[in-house]
């Protein structure tokens, strides 16, 4: 075999034969694939055996082109610092719209302005940079940032899962990580139900649920005044709008026609404490079908008042973060406070949707009352 480098066969075959190569690990990525005629060839990294192919392909020696490899973001930045600094150097990044937020060590920041040039460069999308300065803090859950290159605008316009979130990004709690998180949640709300979202920020979870659910009723409540502004700018922005709930409908009338939609969808912000907030809504709407409470450490402390609008069938979306060495503790501590008030629960899902540190894991507790 040491004299074959390459694989070939029909390219009627080509999609399957290189299906099988890259489950296998077996194809060689650092060059490229030739067509001949009617055939290709792909690289290879070893011979293996051809009988578990049921099509016609044979081993051949073939001058493959190499891969012109373009250098990443990370590649780019590792020429530019110190070797024994490398390690120190944290890739990820968060996106909120034309904006990119990074973390920065203390070693690295007589690098920084070049490092945030260099993902501008890298990234189309990106047009300004900030660093996280100190943690998330005090009950607003803010975030202070620094300006290190690119156009100097706070002002995010951030777009995911088909709704648009505007933001200063100075003003208020927001990660663009959980987008596929609000996503689940969204794909868990049945026709006609009332969701609560306590803690609801610019409204990530109230419009990610409105335009991606068939939801009845979404009400959202959140403390921090400037949160609150921007939720308002938002519910402009995402045009639900009757003409919106139509189309929305129309495009899956299947469904509408099965089961009658009780609109018009109706969503309120509430500015304001949880706990001011939540026995007023009592008066007003009830109970919910679903409550969302996005306020991990802590959230547990509120269960006592999101209580106040639970039912039978009420299902809880409580954020966490923990050890899960620690998940059946806090699986007995949330049982324990909802018998408390009078409720059976059971929890029915534990999704691991991010990570604090290595061995923190942002955890959502999915539990009904039953
Ligand atoms: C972790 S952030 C989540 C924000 C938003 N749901 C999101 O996912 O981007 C928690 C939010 O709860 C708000 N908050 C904290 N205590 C509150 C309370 N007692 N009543 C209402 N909102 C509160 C904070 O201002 C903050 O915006």
């Amino acid at each position: 075999m040491n004299d074959y480098n390459g694989i070939k066969t029909k390219l009627l075959h080509a999609n399957y034969l290189k299906d099988y190569l890259k489950n296998n690990n077996l194809l060689n990525l650092k060059y490229l694939s030739e067509k001949e005629n009617n055939s290709i060839i792909f690289p290879i990294i070893k011979n293996f055996n051809l009988n578990n192919l049921d099509f016609d392909c044979s081993f051949v020696k073939c001058n493959f082109k190499a891969k012109i490899m373009k250098k990443t973001y990370k590649d780019l930045v590792l020429q530019i610092i110190p070797s024994e600094l490398s390690f120190k150097f944290n890739k990820a990044y968060d996106i909120f719209g034309n904006i990119a937020i990074v973390e920065i060590e203390s070693e690295l920041i007589p690098y920084e302005t070049e490092i945030a040039k260099i993902l501008i460069e890298s990234n189309d999308k990106i047009k300004s940079v900030y660093k996280k300065s100190g943690a998330f803090e005090g009950e607003f859950r803010i975030q202070n940032y620094i300006y290190l290159a690119g156009i100097e605008n706070e002002l995010a316009e951030h777009c995911e899962n088909n709704v648009k979130l505007n933001f200063n990004i100075g003003d208020l709690y927001f990660s663009s990580r959980l987008s596929n998180e609000r996503k689940r949640i969204a794909n868990l709300v049945k026709l006609n139900e009332s969701v609560l979202i306590m803690f609801s920020g610019c409204g990530p979870y109230t419009y990610t649920i409105a335009k991606n659910s068939f939801a009845n009723k979404i009400i959202s409540i959140e403390k921090n005044p400037k949160a609150c502004y921007w939720a308002n700018i938002n519910l402009d922005k995402n045009k639900l709008s009757s003409d919106f709930i139509k189309e929305k409908y129309l495009k899956k009338k299947e469904h509408f026609d099965k089961i009658k939609f009780k609109g018009p969808l109706h969503v309120e912000n509430h500015c304001g404490d949880v706990r001011e907030i939540i026995p007023l809504l009592k008066k007003e709407h009830d109970y919910f079908d679903r409550i969302i409470m996005p306020l991990p450490h802590i959230a547990n402390n509120f269960l006592d008042i999101a209580l106040l609008v639970a039912k039978k069938g009420t299902m809880f979306h409580l954020y966490d973060f923990m050890d899960l060495s620690e998940l059946e503790n806090i699986k007995l501590k949330i049982k324990k406070e909802c018998k408390i008030h009078g409720f059976d629960i059971e929890i029915k899902n534990i999704e691991i949707c991010g990570e604090f540190s290595p061995n923190i894991k942002r955890i959502c507790i999915d539990f009904l009352i039953i």
